[in-house]
């Protein structure tokens, strides 16, 4: 129980750690996965019920005090453009698509059928325009849904604890909004801007489409279009499948293998719903081009306008696939099933335990590192996690990088800490200045699609490797002549001038 002395004794770490926890910390340990056994999890569940019991005692302290627990509301976003965002749900083209042939047993629903694809996109608008159409709020409604799914992902669900963690999530984020203009017009053409890339982007697991709102919206005021897709395979704290206007829908809460009355092992269950969320990366490109082909887009969400006038406004050739932990496994995956092929792959710290990562991508891809990533030296299939991302980077035939992106941890680039900034450093390690992270991470997303688009190199991607083996510079030559500022912020693992040589030193394994 010593975790708990050293963990603040507040309950947004909490919040946090169930937002992250594919790769949570204590997934993290050195130890291989046929050494974890039960007894493990079970006391994981009971320091985390105990963490959440302590975290409602705080939110009710929070609120007779009248003091919000979350100090900063998202911060608007920081590129030459003003930032639009529509939800849009549609139903699959060909209709429903089941990926695997399993029911939940508490509702006999099929577990893996893909009916629609949830998604909210963002895009440039005029930086002066406000729309009438209130913000879209950064928990989905209903909260109770979420803060069921967040209570069954803890192990504890019951009639008694989903009323207390509905307080405890509407206390921490109910009044948090998305910064971005509903339903705004897309930015106007200028030169060299006609059609916008586009870039599709998948969340971690027990994450939704609203937890890398920040980072998207970013992309979005620098001229990108950016899809949140909405995974709905089970991994997601809580999400309504509408298939059609005005129904009031299914709900979709977490699922564990022992959830279906199919009998999976946890990596053949991982499998399935990487299947589902393939089967979603596809509805999310089709979507993109249905929207530039300017097709009417049924969409089962609240009505939004501004679609008809972006025919033609997408540039559907330069398509990045991105994601962050489970979604950078589905997108490293997506990148070779599509049948259109994507121009790139932007991926932020692939799985550690969400399955085998897909080496077959034939187009440029960017892997990011957090510094805990890279740092925690996790067994991977037999070999550590970090030298199978560099070997993989390392041999896909197009100009690739790996970067660790120094002072920054797993849940870096998402929401959360700029919601709660000292949150990310108590419960993680992480030091560089939360805004700081987020700023290099879209500055080298940016930077990336600069080259996907015209092959120009800027940043740090013109910089060659620094360290092939994380934390050990590949000489002192190159740690003299690498420039201090760049230092702070980064580590160069690979760059396509290495995708061409041999090793410079042979690998410890
Ligand atoms: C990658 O390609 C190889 C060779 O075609 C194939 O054997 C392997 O199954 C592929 N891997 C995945 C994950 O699809
Ligand atoms: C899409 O981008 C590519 C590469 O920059 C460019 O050659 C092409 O003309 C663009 N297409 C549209 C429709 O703007």
């Amino acid at each position: 129980m010593s975790s708990i002395s050293k963990q603040p004794p507040l309950g947004e770490a909490l919040e946090l750690e169930l937002r992250i926890s594919e790769d949570s910390p204590i997934e993290q340990t050195p130890q291989p996965r046929w050494m974890r056994d039960s007894r493990h999890h079970h006391r994981r569940f009971t320091w985390r019920s105990i963490l959440f019991g302590a975290f409602c005692l705080y939110a009710l302290y929070c609120f007779i005090r009248g003091s919000p627990l979350f100090a900063s509301p998202l911060p608007s976003y920081t590129g030459p453009y003003g930032v639009g965002a529509v939800d849009l749900e549609v139903p699959l083209s060909g209709g429903p698509e089941r990926v695997v042939d399993a029911a939940v047993k508490s509702t006999g629903q099929p577990a893996f059928e893909v009916e629609t694809l949830l998604a909210t996109v963002y895009y440039p608008t005029d930086r002066h325009f406000r729309s009438r159409k209130p913000r879209y709020p950064w928990i989905p409604r209903p909260i109770s849904l979420t803060a069921q799914g967040y209570a069954r992902v803890a192990g504890v669900e019951n009639f008694l604890t989903r009323p207390i963690f509905t307080f405890g999530l509407w206390a921490v984020g109910g009044a948090v909004s998305i910064p971005a203009e509903v339903d705004a017009p897309l930015l106007n053409g200028e030169k060299g801007l006609e059609a916008f890339p586009v870039t599709v982007f998948s969340h971690g697991d027990v994450s939704s489409r609203t937890d890398y709102t920040n980072f998207l919206g970013e992309l979005a005021s620098r001229g990108h279009v950016a899809l949140a897709i909405e995974h709905r395979d089970g991994s997601g704290p809580g999400s309504i499948v509408k298939t059609s206007a005005g129904s009031p829908g299914r709900q979709v809460l977490p699922l564990r293998p022992s959830d279906i009355d199919l009998d999976l092992d946890r990596d053949a269950f991982k499998r399935a719903q990487l299947a589902f969320r393939d089967v979603e990366f596809h509805a999310a490109v089709d979507l993109l081009h249905a929207i530039t082909n300017g097709t009417p887009i049924p969409n089962t969400r609240d009505p939004i306008t501004t679609l008809p006038s972006w025919a033609g406004r997408l540039n559907t050739t330069l398509l990045t696939l991105a994601g962050h932990s489970f979604g950078a496994t589905g997108a490293l995956q997506a990148l070779t099933t599509l049948s259109s092929s994507p121009a790139a792959g932007l991926i932020l710290d692939p799985g550690k335990s969400s399955g085998p990562l897909n080496p077959n991508a034939t187009v440029p891809i960017l892997v990011v590192h957090s510094n805990s990533w890279s740092r925690t030296v996790s067994p991977f299939y037999n070999r550590p996690h970090f030298d199978t991302v560099r070997d993989l980077v390392r041999a896909i035939p197009a100009p690739s990088w790996f970067l660790t992106s120094i002072g920054t941890a797993h849940p870096s680039v998402t929401d959360a800490p700029l919601l709660e900034p000292l949150l990310l450093s108590w419960t993680t390690g992480a030091n560089l200045d939360t805004k700081e992270a987020l700023r290099e991470y879209v500055r080298v997303a940016d930077d990336f699609s600069l080259f996907v688009r015209g092959g120009d190199e800027r940043g740090i991607l013109v910089q060659k490797t620094t360290h092939q083996l994380y934390g050990e510079w590949v000489s002192e030559e190159r740690e003299e002549e690498f420039p201090r500022d760049l230092a702070r912020l980064w580590e160069v693992h690979v760059t396509p001038e290495d995708q061409t040589r041999p090793m410079g030193r042979p690998v410890e394994l």
